[in-house]
């Protein structure tokens, strides 16, 4: 009898989705939430052939350093700037990522966090909650900043930036975007968006969402530079990552009253916030939720186990994962790849 293949799963997931992941391969899944430092992540990927991983789990060079087991990396997300993709195909380890099942979940998300900042939701609950609320409310107390009939500007304009853009519509807003692509005509024209450049777009919307993947030469793509070309009064939302914004910058800009509001789903020290971050009022913060409904997460995690299988070359479709990221890694095998 073959000897079956091994698949770390590094956090808790729905039993009945590793309950059909185990129908092809042998499973250690993780029963608690934690994080696991380098070492411990190098040992367990050692150990397996494919591994179900999280956004935390940081996978590079060193991780990698003599494992010539691991075949398949399946990230936990759409977004994989945890991974060191050259490191990984280096060692002939395929990459997958979950993208398209999040993007409306995440463009919902996007408008919760525009909607909660611009009208003030955050910091009136606690007001209330704390038996603020006694007397008659002055008429001109919690004033927020309308969104309807404004100009949304989306940075990033992938499929999630695209699903925000198509929501703007219901608000009567105006859609500006900034992408290093134009996005083709017929696309443009479905969303209602026109490209601008990024100066435009900063200078020129009311509020701004970013929605970009984050790189080492997009580091604090928003820094104080960047805030001080915004409109005053405005609201910025980043549902990417936190290492795109230049956080002390961002705290002043709220401080000093430039921009209104801020809706942060992503920090750059995750899970710490900044302390000036958390000194605002005016910041609606958010735990990193953007694909947080049960229906996505599920949908994610079943797209984490198509990937792994079929790049472990078992299952349904066997050889073709749905969402690679390093496919070349596949065409490498059989020559002088992993087999
Ligand atoms: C992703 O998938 O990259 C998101 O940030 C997870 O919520």
């Amino acid at each position: 009898m073959s000897k079956r293949l091994k698949v770390w799963v590094s956090r808790p997931l729905f039993a009945d989705v590793l309950a059909r992941l185990e129908q092809y391969v042998d499973i250690d899944a993780e029963a608690v939430e934690r994080v696991h430092d380098a070492q411990e992540l190098g040992r367990r990927l050692a150990a397996v052939d494919g591994a179900i991983i999280g956004l935390a789990d940081r996978v590079d060079a060193a991780t990698l350093a003599g494992n010539d087991r691991l075949r398949v990396v399946s990230n936990l997300a759409v977004g994989y700037n945890n991974l060191d993709v050259e490191a990984l195909t280096r060692a002939g380890v395929l990459a997958c990522n979950t993208p398209e099942v999040l993007n409306e979940t995440a463009a919902d998300y996007a408008w919760a966090l525009l909607l909660a900042a611009a009208r003030r939701v955050g910091a009136a609950e606690r007001w209330l909650r704390a038996g603020q609320w006694r007397g008659a409310m002055r008429f001109d107390d919690w004033l927020g900043v309308d969104l309807h009939g404004k100009t949304l500007g989306i940075l990033g304009m992938g499929r999630i930036g695209q699903a925000i853009a198509r929501r703007a519509s219901g608000f009567d807003m105006r859609v500006l975007y900034h992408n290093r692509s134009r996005l083709p005509e017929p696309v443009e024209c479905e969303c209602a968006a026109r490209w601008v450049d990024k100066a435009g777009l900063l200078s020129e919307a009311d509020h701004l969402v970013l929605v970009l993947p984050y790189t080492r030469d997009n580091h604090h793509i928003i820094g104080a530079r960047e805030l001080a070309l915004m409109k005053r009064g405005s609201v910025l939302v980043n549902i990417a990552r936190g290492g795109l914004v230049d956080e002390a910058a961002l705290a002043a800009a709220l401080r000093e009253g430039r921009l209104a509001a801020a809706g942060l789903d992503v920090f750059e020290d995750e899970p710490v916030v900044h302390p000036d971050l958390l000194a605002l009022e005016q910041v609606v913060l958010s735990p990193h939720l953007g694909s947080a409904s049960a229906d996505t997460r599920r949908n994610m995690a079943e797209l984490a186990v198509d990937n792994v299988l079929a790049g472990l070359g078992v299952g349904p479709r066997a050889g073709r994962p749905p969402a690679p990221i390093n496919p070349h890694v596949l065409a490498m095998r059989g020559r002088g790849g992993k087999a």
